[in-house]
């Protein structure tokens, strides 16, 4: 099924400068980019983003690491997109990431680990949502 899922293009990537080179991954695995933003997240809304992990121990640092820089923000449309990006984008920790993908190619620790990807249909929408008004969302239709 034709999918939506979140990505984030974190500070530790926007700082090499690779933007470009990853979303030419996502347009080489079918996923089109349909809302884009770049942001300095507040740390209110690093924190909120990040909710669920609120108890981890590892909280305070990856909301320090997600405020540290800008980020490229973007919802990804395509079939099987939540499952594509999630493969494409490697393990959480690169030392475990596949070779060619994002995280093997651009992370260089399971803190500073260069994306972002929702981990299923729930949380994707919600992600989206946290990020873009519904009239930021731009389908294809050509
Ligand atoms: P992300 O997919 O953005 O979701 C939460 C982030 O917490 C995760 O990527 C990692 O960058 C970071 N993190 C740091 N330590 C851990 C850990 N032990 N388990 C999972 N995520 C971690």
């Amino acid at each position: 099924a034709i999918e939506r899922t979140l990505s984030i293009i974190k500070p530790d990537a926007v700082a090499k400068n690779v933007i470009g080179e990853i979303y030419s991954r996502f347009e080489k695995a079918g996923l089109r980019i349909v809302a884009a933003k770049m942001a300095h997240l507040s740390r209110e809304q690093a924190e909120g983003f990040y909710a669920v992990h609120r108890e981890r121990p590892f909280f305070n640092d990856l909301v320090s690491f997600m405020i540290s820089g800008p980020v490229m923000i973007q919802a990804l449309e395509g079939e099987n997109a939540i499952a594509k990006h999630r493969d494409i984008m490697g393990a959480t920790n690169p030392a475990q990431a596949a070779p060619g993908t994002i995280r093997a190619d651009f992370a260089q620790s399971i803190d500073e680990n260069a994306v972002h990807g929702s981990d299923g249909a729930d949380t994707a929408a919600q992600e989206i949502a946290y990020f873009f008004a519904a009239n930021e969302l731009c389908p294809r239709t050509r």
